[in-house]
């Protein structure tokens, strides 16, 4: 495995291979991996003859106050976790590379960007869906996978795919969990060992809502309150929110059915996790 840093000799490698008429897939990541990532790795492996890896914390889709300068960083063993999943090639760009003085273009979707995350993180899916535009510049892949984990990026990136024409496959992958149901994420790492049980309150509210569903509840205030209750029972949880909507459009929605989307944003202490479900269907 070959890690690469400049954008110009990412290209040449991406060139070298579509000239060769290599299929290259793109898992775009902002590194501290876990086996989420090597997941959409292990997949990206199939799909493709040249399997690249971006590791790169993105400065422009962090706000002010969160957490850009301790997002936790470790190359060496991210380097293990992509070799042991199949990656060819790490591309991890510096930010004054992708970022440098004078830029000033933006990628931005519109609605599927106004709720959940998009009303409580103010500008963060625009750099998002600029920094994965020029990672597909970059790497030209013709497949990208990401994980569901992130729903709404998920679902904002398609969008900006189809509508931008971009010709480049994305591939939704399921949440990966640890043993007891707590979403795989980076952020994990901040928790200590109380709020780590206490974190369980997402999944936990998540199999509760999908077994109320199960049973043929389908009002979502009801469906709410039994969220609600099961997060408020751990002190240190505070919802950011806890919203049915349309796994879709991500419209509201007041009655639950087959594809309705459970998504959570809660603080633990002071680390934020998201978690989701869509209800009726296997995750
Ligand atoms: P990051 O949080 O590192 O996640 C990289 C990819 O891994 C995303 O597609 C995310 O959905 C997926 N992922 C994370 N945890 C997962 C889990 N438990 N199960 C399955 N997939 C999981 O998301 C980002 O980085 C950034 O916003 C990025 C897209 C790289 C743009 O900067």
């Amino acid at each position: 495995m070959e890690i690469i840093v400049t954008v110009e000799a990412m290209r040449a490698a991406s060139r070298g291979a579509r000239a060769a008429g290599r299929r290259i897939a793109l898992v775009p990541t902002m590194g501290y991996l876990h086996e989420g990532h090597a997941s959409l790795m292990r997949e990206g492996r199939h799909r493709a003859d040249l399997l690249v890896a971006s590791i790169f914390v993105n400065p422009t889709q962090f706000g002010a106050g969160e957490d850009l300068d301790a997002y936790p960083r470790d190359l060496d063993r991210d380097m293990a976790i992509a070799t042991a999943a199949g990656v060819d090639l790490i591309f991890a760009p510096k930010a004054s590379d992708m970022y440098p003085a004078g830029y000033q273009t933006w990628v931005d979707v519109d609605r599927l960007t106004g709720p959940l995350c998009g009303a409580s993180r103010p500008g963060h899916f625009r750099g998002v869906t600029t920094v994965v535009t020029k990672l597909f510049n970059i790497v030209r892949p013709d497949v990208a996978l990401f994980g569901r984990k992130d729903y709404q990026q998920l679902a904002v990136i398609r969008r900006m795919a189809a509508d931008l024409d971009m010709g480049i496959e994305v591939v939704g992958m399921p949440i990966v969990r640890e043993a007891d149901g707590l979403a795989m994420s980076s952020r994990n790492a901040y928790l200590s060992p109380d709020e780590r049980q206490s974190a369980l309150c997402l999944s936990r509210a998540l199999a509760r809502a999908r077994e109320l569903y199960r049973t043929g509840e389908r009002a979502v205030p009801v469906l709410l309150d039994a969220v609600r209750a099961t997060i408020a029972a751990e002190r240190t949880a505070v919802i950011d929110y806890a919203e049915f909507r349309d796994g879709d459009t991500l419209d509201d929605v007041t009655s639950a059915a087959d594809g309705t989307l459970l998504a959570l944003a809660v603080r633990i202490g002071k680390t934020r996790l998201i978690d989701n479900c869509l209800l009726g269907e296997e995750n």
